[in-house]
């Protein structure tokens, strides 16, 4: 049953129009513009912004149980080797060791499996230094650390690889002799399960899902006035959240619980209870604050099983946190890539082809794609793209803010770049030109160009290479499109109690974007109460399922619950205090913590005496994410992906040292949007990280591995360079409010397309600045210094 809704669609303060709508019968009236909210797209300070400065916030990290163990575990300390043996006698009868368990398979979805290569084996194949093998729970972590030095794994050594092009060539040793076994897509960048591998290189994956190769890219360089073409390389980055991964399990007759540093907690339940054969009511996973997440924290990990069968077998809480070095080797990085891009355009800018040759490595693990920009951003008639997983004998990737898109962007963006200059164009009018989709997409776009533009003073850029100086000032500029992700089975709870307060549970948890406060928000709304009114409880798996915290979805995903089951609780509520009002339900407002009859405010009662006259202990209402409303381009169980994508753009300026080579970024504009926005301070908050983030992997993050022993040099945070805070710009951010009637809410994320464009846009400022491009990344002083004498 649906009905049409007239609601808002375009951009607020440049061209807002409305759009028809069949949407559920059931679904609330649209909302108007944020301007005309008392609640939504109000910037209020997170709720728990106190108790996170304070330290009073309670992470995974900061668990503690009556009678609880700690654990460490035994890793792999070679690259590749089948294991002879694991003597772990010694450990067992140290002082204080309660438990001791060796793997007997490692799990699916932290790295591939070989299933033929494997047959037969007692223990898993080593394929990394750092590997996982076994766990050990004591009374203290230091005899836990103590008790590991003890346990004796004989190896039979195999040739094993860490390079991508050494791992390309034919005579490489082998990663994984067999077809593997894979789980979901790991890196999620691409190359998905199936396909054809010849050494260490699997694919082609063509890029399919995101409108795949089409028309025929001979021809289209044939049409070609100007071709630019370049070969990009970029690094591998870890993901290096404040938390590391880890949790505490706790194994008793009547059911585990597992307290879990998660982006995902009902993710987390689902494997834990498919692995442990319990039942999913007989798990419960909560996560009260998760120190970051940026795609690897997503289920039980081999670090959960061993926890759990630690508990299991000790009959005690066991908490196992990874050190930072284990976090850096073990649970994920986004992986690298080279790759090749060639693209075709006439003399006024259309495009006539597109083509990228990708390579990644995200060692034993798949999913190393570049993404889907070079086929999805720019409409052009004729696009291939062909990429490809180069195993090696390193960690697993994991996905990572945007999985792809950062590399992606990096080489699509300076080639835009280039082609601009070559046709003696504006980059911007260039843009202008070939982003021509015709979407809410290709508008937004347009509107980021011209606002960030005016504020960043675009105008002012000179001829590359201006400066005559050795220290070179310069400006440039990137854009992302990112996919708009919705999690299906979302649901949300909201309960009036009986004294007038009211509460919402979801099952979501806050990894740092401020989930509880949003939660709060769009309920507050219905209920004309204040947000911080709002009962807001999440990280529970006791509540009803809430989205994963990935592919920049609780908001879209949350909010539409939430708002529906308010909306239905409101109305409920309506009903039942009309008449002490002497009004009909469907005309009792709520507003500014009063209820009233539409027409007779000056009638009213307060929240609290309206639900008192009403005489209930407790109204409480469900509701799921219903699917939007215009409908998905793709769906699957947990997994819809809008029609309409969520992007932005990015000025930035840098200043280079041509004698030293040092980069320094000194201002980033970065213009973005997310649909409506809930909260704009905590979207502004995104905005910051995902160019922090952005800054650090252009200029300074790398993992070192040594090709001898497999081992990452600078698994730590000291040789493993971040941006601090004296390398973090002036950062301006400004965000469109955006309508697309796709829900009943219209939010969307912004935590992964923040940190999208924010290289390349380095990048391109690089080329202004000195008349050469960089094509690889970090931009740390030996490669600048390569790229200005090449
Ligand atoms: Mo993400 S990289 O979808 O957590």
């Amino acid at each position: 049953m649906s009905r049409k809704q007239t609601m808002l669609y375009g951009i607020a303060g440049e061209q807002l129009g409305e759009v028809t709508r069949d949407v559920p019968i059931d679904e609330p009236p649209p909302l108007p513009e944020n301007a005309k909210l008392s609640s939504i797209g109000k910037s209020i300070p997170r709720f728990d912004a106190v108790q996170k400065v304070t330290g009073e916030a309670r992470y995974t990290f900061d668990i503690q149980l009556p009678g609880m163990l700690h654990a460490r575990r035994v890793v792999s300390t070679v690259p590749h080797a089948r294991i002879k043996s694991i003597d772990t006698s010694e450990a067992e009868r140290y002082p204080g060791v309660r438990a001791v368990h060796v793997l007997e398979r490692i799990f699916l979805t932290a790295q591939l499996r070989d299933p033929k290569a494997e047959a037969g084996n007692r223990y898993p194949m080593v394929r990394y230094t750092g590997q996982p093998l076994a766990g050990i729970a004591a009374d203290t972590l230091h005899v836990a650390e103590a008790a590991v030095r003890l346990v004796k794994v004989e190896y039979e050594l195999l040739p094993h690889v860490t390079a991508l092009e050494d791992a390309m060539r034919e005579d490489a040793p082998q990663v994984f002799p067999g077809p593997t076994e894979q789980r979901g897509t790991a890196g999620g960048g691409g190359a998905f399960p199936g396909l054809p591998q010849r050494g260490n290189v699997r694919g082609p994956d063509s890029g399919q899902m995101f409108g795949g190769p089409h028309g025929d890219v001979d021809t289209g360089f044939s049409e070609a006035d100007v071709i630019v073409e370049g070969e990009y390389r970029t690094q591998v980055q870890t993901h290096v959240p404040m938390e590391t991964h880890g949790l505490v399990a706790d194994w008793r007759e009547d059911g585990l619980t597992i307290y879990a540093s998660t982006q995902f907690t009902a993710g987390v339940r689902d494997e834990a209870a498919e692995n442990f054969g319990l039942p999913k009511n007989k798990v419960r996973v909560l996560s009260d604050f998760t120190g970051g997440g940026f795609g690897a924290k997503y289920g039980i990990g081999n670090f959960g099983v061993l926890a759990i069968n630690l508990s299991r077998k000790a009959g005690a809480p066991v908490r196992l946190m990874l050190d930072r070095r284990e976090e850096h080797v073990a649970v994920g990085n986004r992986p690298s890539s080279l790759q090749r891009v060639k693209v075709g355009a006439k003399r006024d800018g259309s495009l006539t082809a597109i083509k990228l040759e990708g390579y990644g490595t995200g060692g034993v693990s798949a999913g190393a794609g570049v993404g889907f920009c070079h086929a999805m951003m720019y409409p052009c008639p004729n696009v291939l793209t062909e990429q490809y997983d180069v195993f090696t004998n390193a960690g697993p990737c994991a996905a990572f803010r945007a999985p792809g898109q950062p590399q992606g962007i990096f080489s699509l963006e300076q080639v835009v770049d280039e082609l601009a200059e070559r046709l003696g164009m504006d980059p911007l009018a260039l843009r202008d030109k070939i982003d021509t989709s015709g979407t809410l997409d290709s508008a937004a776009r347009a509107a980021e160009r011209r606002i960030g533009a005016e504020r960043f003073g675009w105008s002012a850029r000179r001829p590359a290479n201006t400066d005559p100086g050795p220290v070179k000032r310069g400006i440039g500029v990137a854009q992302s499109q990112w996919v708009s992700v919705v999690h299906p089975p979302t649901a949300c709870e909201v309960r009036i109690v009986g004294d007038g307060s009211v509460e919402a549970f979801s099952s979501a948890q806050d990894i740092g974007t401020g989930t509880r406060t949003v939660l709060a928000q769009v309920v507050a709304e219905e209920f004309g109460l204040r947000p911080e009114e709002i009962g807001s409880y999440i990280g529970d798996t006791r509540y009803p399922i809430g989205p994963p915290s990935g592919g920049s979805r609780v908001t879209g995903s949350l909010t539409p619950a939430a708002r529906n089951a308010a909306y239905r609780a409101a109305r409920d509520l309506a009903a039942r205090v009309a008449p002490s009002l002497h009004a009909r339900p469907e005309d009792i407002v709520f507003a500014a913590g009063r209820v009233f009859s539409r027409g007779a405010p000056e009638t009213s009662l307060s929240f609290k005496d309206a639900v008192r006259a009403a005489k209930f202990e407790e109204i409480s209402h469900r509701a799921t994410r219903n699917d939007d409303y215009e409908g998905y381009v793709m769906s699957g169980p947990l997994f819809s992906l809008s029609p309409q994508g969520i992007g932005g753009v990015q000025f930035a300026e840098v200043i280079v040292d041509t004698e030293t080579g040092t980069v320094k970024v000194t201002r980033i504009v970065a213009v973005h949007d997310c649909g409506r926005p809930i909260n704009p301070k905590l979207v502004e908050s995104q905005l910051y990280g995902g160019v922090i983030q952005g800054i650090s992997y252009a200029l300074y993050e790398e993992r070192h591995l040594d090709p001898t022993s497999g081992l990452q040099l600078n698994a730590n945070i000291d040789q493993y360079k971040m941006v601090g805070s004296f390398e973090v710009p002036a950062i301006e951010v400004h965000i469109l409010e955006q309508y697309g009637g796709i829900s009943s809410t219209d939010a969307r994320g912004i935590a992964e397309p923040a940190n999208v464009a924010t290289a390349a846009a380095i990048a391109n400022a690089f080329y202004n600045a000195t008349g050469k491009r960089i094509r690889t990344l970090p931009m740390s002083p030996p490669n600048v210094l390569a790229w200005l004498s090449a």
